[in-house]
């Protein structure tokens, strides 16, 4: 693509004009957006580069892996990775009120981020991968009335806090463009076309009390979930997929035995924006396939139900 291979070469002669010889930090999330920002930043000032990767413990089967080899074989991008899962885990264990789960995840976040970024020496920027329609948001928020339904995780003051500059290569960009230029950056395919993943990750899917062990099976549900999609050829049709794991027990029998383990929520949908969105019409065939797979793949779950309401009046996450 000529306009995105000179709007990359223009982009990186303005990162090197701002950043000169000094050193930049980029959080990365795993999600397509801070990944085409961090790229972009290394091809411009290689080493001057360092990312910092928080691992919450709330990521998806294998995500962390995935993310760390990408950046750090892959790219060879000076990457920390922040693996304080215990650290989250442990503050959110019991916590089931969904406000608490994300204002505790965004204050841990936070510290993380910078008890890491200070051990890098001399850090004048901090690299976001923020878009157009981030910037257009935050502007119109400040105008009139709005209702805040989730109070999205955010970073948001923390540039300030800390002292830094910003870099923000992707600001005049909207979400097809950074595909674009990720492509034109050679990231894989099938990352960039991965679905949206929540900054709370899997503590919103989680309705009610969090605990290790419901997570493990919730991971393990999702896998599943997300290999039967991809098997079938529906996941670029589809805006998000996931699973929800409910905070209730119900009673099965598998084999000549009783079981009593937890339900879970099948959830899929249709998109443009995430603003409004429609239940994916999976046929009861596919349904059917994945329910028996996560049962008999998945030890802790014994029920599958499929969640077909729609945003409005639903949202998208179940909390
Ligand atoms: P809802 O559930 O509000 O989700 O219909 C709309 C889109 O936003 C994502 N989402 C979040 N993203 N922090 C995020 O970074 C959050 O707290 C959060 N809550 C929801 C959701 O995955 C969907 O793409």
């Amino acid at each position: 693509d000529w306009t995105m291979a000179s709007y990359k070469d223009e982009a990186i002669r303005k990162i090197r004009e701002q950043v000169g010889d000094k050193q930049v930090i980029c959080g990365l999330s795993g999600g397509v957006d801070s990944s085409v920002a961090a790229v972009l930043i290394h091809e411009a000032i290689g080493d001057q580069l360092t990312c910092v990767f928080v691992d919450h413990g709330l990521l998806r089967l294998n995500e962390a892996e995935e993310v760390v080899t990408m950046f750090r074989d892959t790219y060879n991008i000076p990457l920390i990775h922040a693996d304080e899962a215990d650290l989250f885990i442990g503050a959110l264990e019991g916590v089931s009120d969904p406000e608490v789960k994300r204002k505790t995840i965004g204050r841990l976040f936070i510290d993380v981020f910078q008890k890491y970024a200070n051990q890098i020496d001399g850090a004048e920027f901090l690299a976001q991968g923020t878009l157009y329609p981030d910037v257009i948001e935050s502007v119109s928020f400040s105008g009139g009335p709005s209702v805040t339904i989730k109070s999205h995780h955010n970073v948001g003051g923390l540039p300030e806090k800390m002292g830094l500059k910003l870099v923000e290569p992707l600001r005049e960009l909207f979400k097809d463009e950074v595909r674009a230029l990720g492509r034109e950056l050679g990231l894989p395919e099938k990352f960039i076309g991965r679905h949206p993943f929540p900054g709370p990750g899997l503590a919103i899917r989680c309705p009610g009390e969090i605990t290790r062990e419901k997570l493990d099976i919730l991971r393990k549900a999702d896998a599943v979930f997300i290999d039967q999609i991809r098997k079938h050829g529906l996941y670029d049709e589809i805006w998000q997929a996931f699973v929800a794991i409910l905070p209730v027990r119900t009673v099965g029998v598998m084999g000549d035995g009783r079981t009593y383990d937890y339900a879970c929520a099948l959830r899929a949908v249709t998109s443009v924006d995430g603003m409004t969105a429609d239940y994916y019409p999976f046929g009861h065939d596919f349904l059917g396939e994945t329910a028996t797979r996560i049962i008999n793949e998945v030890k802790g779950i014994n029920r599958v139900t499929y969640d077909i309401t729609s945003k409005p009046p639903g949202t998208i996450e179940w909390e």
